[in-house]
């Protein structure tokens, strides 16, 4: 995701507008620019990285003007570098525009307008956008309003965009449809647009939360014009701001790991956007598509990670082999890179990174290359190191990753992996189409699953407080819950700094069951599934030890609910999909037992968000 600003008034916009995107920039930091309206002419200013970047670049610039809007940059289509980074220009300059969410159909209309001669400067779906609204305007005759409502009407995707035109420089147009969108009422006769308030609070408290297919018109001294995409004209509905500036850099959660948690329906159904569609019956995976045969035809496929990112790897193994029979090796990246480890040019090495930075995991996909293996990477920043190394890779698109422990990019991680499993097993023929029609429908359900166990949060903070003061605790499961439960104890020790072990169920009877009692919480994923009722010879093993159990079970479930001392309860969803689903829980547990227990959630100690150094 990325954050946009805009101002039109009477005051000179250029110190707002960067004030506003140094507050925004939690939502995106890869490049920032802005653009200001100044004597016929539209000036835009833009650099790659941060804010501070784009200040040092625009000190010695002529940054007069009273109108302006500002962006800055989580990339999804074109590397983070200048050319790319917002405010982009139409072709003759005489339009500006900035852009949060992605154009899907953007390479159509990109082709359509090459055909009529338009030549483009950046990679951007952006650009394509404001070039069509160029058209549009010079072709029907019609004002800069007007041209880009016809324009959206061509779109398919999500977007916030503000819209500035050298033929109205009094006016800025405003629209969205999935990317959030504020207008802030000023209090003399001024505007300013943001993508939250947290730009917008210091000016006024009046703002208007725009709604989907809805157009702004501001113009400086007049009232607010609102339109539905349709032209019918809105009444707009002002609302007087409560939060404190803080708190909605969070968007009102009290910290960045809670936040990302809730992110989770919408960054799942973002990751897989424009990748599934199970009505028609296909995933598609553009960025591997061409090595999908060498996935297929490799020696070995390794996955390399660290940390969070390990456990999507495990369980990507799971999927790899049980829907399309390719057989994995998971590796921690730290022991794979100095082990001298066997590698061949009939290799397939995948490299799972959020950051894409983390020194281990970039040093043994160097040892793969150098070994003439072919490197894949599933990398959550745009353009990362480990992004641009590789011969080709997916983009999980979570957006910013802010709290240290890893939450939202886990589980876009495991649906990218998941994508890649049943596209595989489609390509080899190795699960009925029944039964790949059906896996991809119970994908596409995921988010809205998602949501409902967050809607539990009340019952998971309960069940937190009885556990609060433990000195261990183990997690429990089998099969592809096994890393559930590595990734469930992870999430604990790194935020609460208790001791927690994440072991195979069936493992406990080979030495952790040593270390029950009274005092042991025992997290337990226990599904129902292939191994159901192993799951509960082996939760009934440890109440016979008098250890707690705090079992993750099916909706309706009433076998274990009898023997647990807490149960919380998911949706039922196939096998193959239970990470997706049973990680939710673990991650809301960690979080409260760590908040009562007054750690710094975001920022744990000795901890850090990229791993840079070995
Ligand atoms: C997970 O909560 C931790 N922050 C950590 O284990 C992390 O997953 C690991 O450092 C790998 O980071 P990466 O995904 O950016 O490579």
């Amino acid at each position: 995701m990325c954050g946009i600003v805009g101002y039109i008034g009477n005051n000179e916009a250029y110190s707002i507008v960067i004030k506003g995107l140094k507050r925004l920039e939690y939502r995106g930091y890869d490049s920032a620019g802005i653009a200001l309206m100044g004597d016929n002419e539209i000036k835009i200013f833009k650099k790659q990285g941060k804010v501070a970047n784009l200040e040092e670049f625009a000190r010695d610039k002529d940054t007069s003007g009273s109108v302006a809007i500002g962006h800055t940059r989580w990339a999804t289509h074109g590397a983070p570098n200048d050319m790319n980074a917002h405010p982009h220009y139409s072709e003759h300059e005489d339009i500006a525009m900035i852009h949060n969410g992605i154009i899907e159909n953007y390479d159509t209309i990109k082709k359509e307008l090459q055909s009529k001669g338009y030549t483009f400067k950046s990679d951007t779906d952006t650009e394509v956008l404001c070039y069509l609204i160029d058209d549009i305007k010079k072709h029907e005759g019609v004002n800069i309003g007007e041209a880009t409502r016809l324009a959206l009407q061509n779109v398919v995707g999500a977007y916030a965009i503000v819209v500035m035109s050298k033929d109205d420089p009094k006016k800025l147009i405003a629209a969205r449809k999935s990317s959030p969108l504020v207008v802030g009422i000023g209090n003399n006769g001024d505007f300013y647009l943001a993508s939250d308030a947290t730009p917008i609070v210091e000016y006024t408290k009046q703002v208007v939360y725009m709604d989907d297919d809805e157009i702004a018109v501001l113009e400086p001294g007049k009232e607010l014009k609102l339109y539905h995409i349709d032209d019918t004209e809105k009444t707009p509905y002002i609302q007087e701001l409560e939060l404190h500036l803080e708190a909605l850099e969070k968007g009102g959660y009290e910290h960045f790991m809670l936040k990302e948690i809730h992110e989770q329906p919408r960054s799942i159904e973002d990751c897989f956007r424009g990748r599934l569609n199970a009505s028609e019956g296909w995933v598609s995976l553009g960025g591997i598509k061409e090595y999908e045969q060498k996935l297929i035809n490799a020696n070995r496929v390794i996955m390399i990670a660290c940390g969070t990112s390990w456990h999507a790897c495990l369980v990507g193994e799971y999927l790899f082999e049980d829907l399309a029979r390719i057989n994995v090796e998971v590796e921690y990246a730290s022991e794979f890179r100095y082990r001298n480890p066997i590698i061949t040019e009939n290799d397939v090495v995948i490299a799972v990174s959020q950051s894409g930075e983390t020194a281990d995991t970039l040093a043994a996909l160097e040892l793969a290359k150098s070994k003439g293996a072919t490197i894949l990477g599933i990398c959550n920043v745009v353009g990362s190191s480990i992004a641009r190394i590789t011969d080709a890779g997916s983009y999980t698109h979570a957006g910013p990753e802010i709290g240290v422990a890893s939450t939202k990019a886990f589980t876009a991680q495991v649906t990218v992996l998941t994508l890649m499993a049943l596209s595989l097993a489609n390509k080899k023929g190795t699960v009925s189409e029944s039964k790949f029609r059906g896996l991809l429908s119970e994908l596409e359900a995921i988010p809205a699953k998602v949501q409902d166990i967050l809607e539990k949060n009340d019952q998971i903070e309960y069940i937190s407080k009885q556990y609060k003061d433990a000195q261990n605790s183990l997690y429990l499961g089998r099969g592809s819950s096994f890393p559930v439960a590595l990734e469930g104890a992870l999430k604990l020790k790194e935020i609460s700094y208790i001791h927690a072990e994440g072991y195979p169920a069936a493992e406990m009877k080979h030495g952790p069951i040593a270390l029950i009692d009274e005092e042991m919480p025992v997290f337990v994923i226990a599904t129902k599934g292939t191994s159901y009722e192993k799951v509960v010879s082996n939760i009934q093993e440890v109440k016979a030890r008098k250890g707690k159990i705090v079992a993750i079970v099916t909706q309706g479930d009433q076998q274990v609910k009898e023997i647990a001392d807490h149960v919380i309860e998911i949706p039922e969803a196939d096998e193959h999909l239970i990470p997706l689903l049973a990680t939710i829980p673990l991650q809301l547990l960690s979080y409260h037992i760590a908040v009562m227990r007054g750690c710094n959630v975001d920022q744990p100690r000795n901890l850090a968000k990229s791993v840079t150094v070995e």
